[in-house]
């Protein structure tokens, strides 16, 4: 019967069909479907963090109603990855508790902090565009509630990103003051934002397989480059730069290419050490807590609708 499973799962990526949560699948790729949601859905969570600390410093009214409604988006893509991650096998409950105890990753991205409103900006233009161009391929992931996902999250991720533009790009027509801080923003995140897409091909374990699988359709250097071209041309209509004096596109490689980044950096950060990585769980602890009473009535109120069912 694994036979028979296994030839129907191979055929069944050949010819670019969907892996559904009932069809058989080999443990390796449950697993690591399993780890590559989850930490997506962890990120999600995380990411509210840095952006939902400056709502109520948001400088208007209209200003603090896209902030809110966006950190919600980023709750709801949590919750809606969290439920692609469950059809695998793993309950929610165990998932959760691989993030507060500090054993699963989520991206790197979200342990560096938010200083200043222009970062709004850059997070918005910057992480977002990041995880857009990664995430766009994803909704050709193999997996089928994996991609179905994906496709929901890459149209609301694409109105956050241009939103952050949308702030650079009324900073950069500002003041001198707000120009400069505009730039100070797309300094700190230009080299955290291209170290999202994962370490270089040549030091990403899980790239050859996941390609196999169909689940990545590109590698991360692949993306990476892809990102940092789109950015180059975006940056000259803020009027700003990046702090990259390498960025070319080489012709001959028909790639663009960027400056050396500092992967002690990334592991640092993704082993726990990065310069929020402890404030970032201890939040969200305190959030899991602060909500007990949340779950404890609506499990109570299940319990009772369940009782009233059954007289
Ligand atoms: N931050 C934290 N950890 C990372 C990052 C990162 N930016 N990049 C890679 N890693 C981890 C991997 O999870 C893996 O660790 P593990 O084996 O313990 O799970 C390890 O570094 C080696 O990397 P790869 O072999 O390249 O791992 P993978 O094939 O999973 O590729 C990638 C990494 C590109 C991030 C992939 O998992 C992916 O596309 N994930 C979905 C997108 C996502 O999670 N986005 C979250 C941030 S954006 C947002 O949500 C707003």
């Amino acid at each position: 019967e694994e036979q028979a499973g296994l030839e129907r799962f191979n055929a069944l990526i050949a010819e670019d069909s969907r892996i559904e949560p009932r069809d058989w699948m080999p443990e390796a790729y449950r697993k690591t479907l399993t780890r590559q949601i989850s930490q997506h859905a962890h990120s999600e969570i995380i990411g509210m963090q840095p952006e939902a600390n400056w709502i109520t410093r948001a400088p208007s009214l209209k200003r603090k109603a896209i902030l809110i409604a966006k950190v919600q988006d980023e709750a709801g893509h949590g919750l809606y990855l969290y439920s692609a991650a469950e059809t695998l096998g793993t309950p929610r409950e165990v998932l959760n508790e691989q993030l507060l105890s500090g054993k699963a990753k989520y991206s790197s991205i979200f342990n560096y902090p938010a200083l200043s409103w222009a970062d709004m900006g850059a997070i918005g233009w910057l992480v977002d565009g990041a995880a857009i161009a990664n995430q766009v391929p994803l909704c050709r992931a193999s997996y089928g509630p994996y991609g179905r996902a994906m496709v929901r999250i890459c149209k609301e991720e694409s109105f956050h990103q241009r939103q952050g533009f949308e702030i650079l790009l009324e900073l950069a027509h500002g003041t001198e003051a707000q120009k400069r801080m505009a730039q100070d923003a797309i300094n700190r995140f230009y080299e955290p934002a291209l170290m999202m897409f994962g370490p270089p091909d040549g030091d990403s374990p899980n790239s050859q397989q996941s390609m196999e699988w169909k689940i990545k359709r590109f590698s991360n250097d692949e993306l990476r480059q892809r990102f940092v071209g789109m950015i180059a041309e975006q940056v000259k209509v803020l009027g700003l730069t990046l702090p990259d004096p390498e960025l070319r596109f080489d012709e001959e490689a028909g790639r663009w290419v960027h400056k050396d980044l500092d992967w002690d950096e990334f592991k640092a950060v993704i082993a726990g050490n990065g310069p929020c990585n402890a404030q970032r769980l201890e939040r969200r602890r305190e959030a899991h807590e602060n909500g007990a009473w949340v779950r404890e009535a609506a499990a109570a109120y299940a319990a009772k609708k369940a009782q009233k069912a059954q007289v």
